[in-house]
């Protein structure tokens, strides 16, 4: 059985949840399971590879990003979303050199699409290559966003405060849909034309954003400054202009780096 059809099997079975960090922070067996197939077989081909994967860092590696080839993995985003059945769960794969993103794959379990870009070769889902959206007006925007895993209500109030400000000023809509690497595969695909998150981590976002990039799109940090992976923040969109608008109207929410955790 592939890793797809072992994700797919278990979507309808009853799962063991267990929580991380906080109580909307899940894992299940098929978590740790999936985690555990593509390290054993990326490194049988690549035996001198480094690795950084969610549930690995959970159970205490250290994650960090060096110079030396790195798979950075996600083996369930949306575990939440796993777990009640609600059919947006990806496998998210990416991969860099001397810090460089290089190449990502995600993989739509539910819906059979495979969005992969490799740097300077495009980007595509299956075969279809993919642009992002040129909007540069947030009055005509389609943003998204995910909430993140903490609950108390000072993050709370910073979370909805930015969501208010997105719709004050009269962005169309602001969707959440339960994975941020999926998430940014439809703003890769031109679905939407902006997102932003505080407290994603590297593996929910190496692969996407070699896809956004190959897509044309820009992925930034929240001050407007360049991408730190391990800041566990990002506004990506379609156009610098869009990129800089929506950053410009966020509050920041303070989650810490990945490699300091
Ligand atoms: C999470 C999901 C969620 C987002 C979190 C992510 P996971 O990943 O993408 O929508 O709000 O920030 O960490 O735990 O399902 O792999």
């Amino acid at each position: 059985m592939c890793l797809f059809q072992v994700i797919r099997k278990a979507f309808t079975e009853e799962k063991h949840v267990s929580t991380k960090t906080s109580a909307a922070d899940l894992v299940t067996e098929t978590d740790r399971l999936v985690e555990d197939l593509i390290i054993s077989e990326l490194r049988k081909q690549f035996p001198s590879h480094k690795f950084i994967s969610e549930e690995a860092t959970a159970a205490g590696a250290k994650c960090e990003l060096t110079a030396s080839p790195t798979w950075i993995i996600d083996p369930i985003d949306g575990t939440c979303n796993f777990v009640h059945r609600f059919p947006n769960v990806a496998v998210s794969i990416g991969f860099a050199v001397h810090q460089e993103l290089e190449f990502g794959v995600v993989h739509h379990c539910m819906e059979e699409r495979l969005y992969m870009a490799r740097r300077g070769h495009g980007a595509f889902c299956n075969t279809q290559r993919l642009y992002v959206s040129k909007e540069t007006e947030l009055s005509k925007a389609l943003i998204l966003t995910e909430i993140g895993s903490k609950r108390d209500p000072a993050t709370l109030k910073l979370l909805l405060g930015n969501m208010e400000q997105l719709l004050l000023a009269k962005a169309h809509g602001v969707r959440v849909i339960g994975s941020s690497t999926l998430a940014l595969c439809h703003l890769a695909a031109g679905a939407a034309d902006a997102y932003y998150q505080f407290g994603l981590h590297c593996w929910d976002l190496a692969a996407a954003t070699v896809i956004i990039r190959e897509a044309g799109g820009i992925v930034m940090d929240t001050t407007g400054g360049p991408l730190n992976l391990m800041a566990r923040r990002v506004v990506a969109a379609g156009t610098r202009k869009m990129a800089t608008l929506v950053a410009q109207a966020l509050q920041p929410i303070n989650y810490g780096q990945d490699d300091q955790a």
